[in-house]
């Protein structure tokens, strides 16, 4: 078999190897950009967290790359309430270093988006690291058709982002 292609698809509690080979993959500065801190691996309890979720309070899609009959973990993305009330989620995001500019982000962004209305959920949220152009260009993307981002200084290197899902 000789065909290679992407799919974008909620993540199954069949995903934990999946996850964790996708943690090796990627590059120091984009684990750093992610967990903000030198994860090397994720605990049993962390995968049950990250791959069993509810897709109502905890969101979760991945991006996987089919080449030529296998499966390549190539992102994640997931929008996390902190309570059932909770209108605004939180945004973590990342794609495999090997797959980034190709319109994963971007694809992945759109895909939970939709999700999250369909659940009520509003407003995403979240913060990256001020060096982070990546995620700067992805946000100003994703809120080019929405309304403006609330962007603010955190003061520790940070910036904190809000993005209104649907006007
Ligand atoms: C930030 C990140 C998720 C972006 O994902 P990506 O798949 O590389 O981004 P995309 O390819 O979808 O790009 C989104 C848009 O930004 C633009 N863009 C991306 N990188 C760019 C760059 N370096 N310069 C200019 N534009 C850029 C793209 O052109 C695209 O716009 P388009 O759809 O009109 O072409 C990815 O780089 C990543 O995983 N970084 C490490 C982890 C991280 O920083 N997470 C965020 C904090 S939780």
């Amino acid at each position: 078999m000789n065909e290679t292609y992407f799919e974008i698809r909620p993540i199954l509690p069949t995903d934990k190897i999946q996850i964790q080979v996708g943690l090796k993959m990627l590059s120091p500065e984009s684990i750093r950009q992610r967990f903000f801190t030198n994860k090397k691996e994720f605990s049993e309890k962390e995968l049950q967290f990250l791959t069993e979720v509810d897709q109502v309070n905890h969101l979760a899609y991945v991006a996987v790359h089919h080449k030529n009959g296998n499966q390549l973990p190539a992102g994640v993305i997931r929008a996390i309430k902190r309570s059932d009330l909770e209108t605004h989620a939180e945004i973590g995001i990342v794609i495999v270093d090997c797959y980034q500019g190709m319109g994963l982000g971007r694809k992945l962004f759109e895909e939970v988006a939709a999700r999250a209305v369909a659940v009520g959920i509003t407003h995403f949220y979240g913060d990256y690291h001020t060096s982070n152009l990546k995620m700067t260009h992805l946000l100003n993307k994703f809120a080019k058709t929405r309304s403006p981002l609330i962007l603010k200084h955190t003061g520790d290197g940070f910036i904190y982002f809000e993005a209104l899902l649907k006007n």
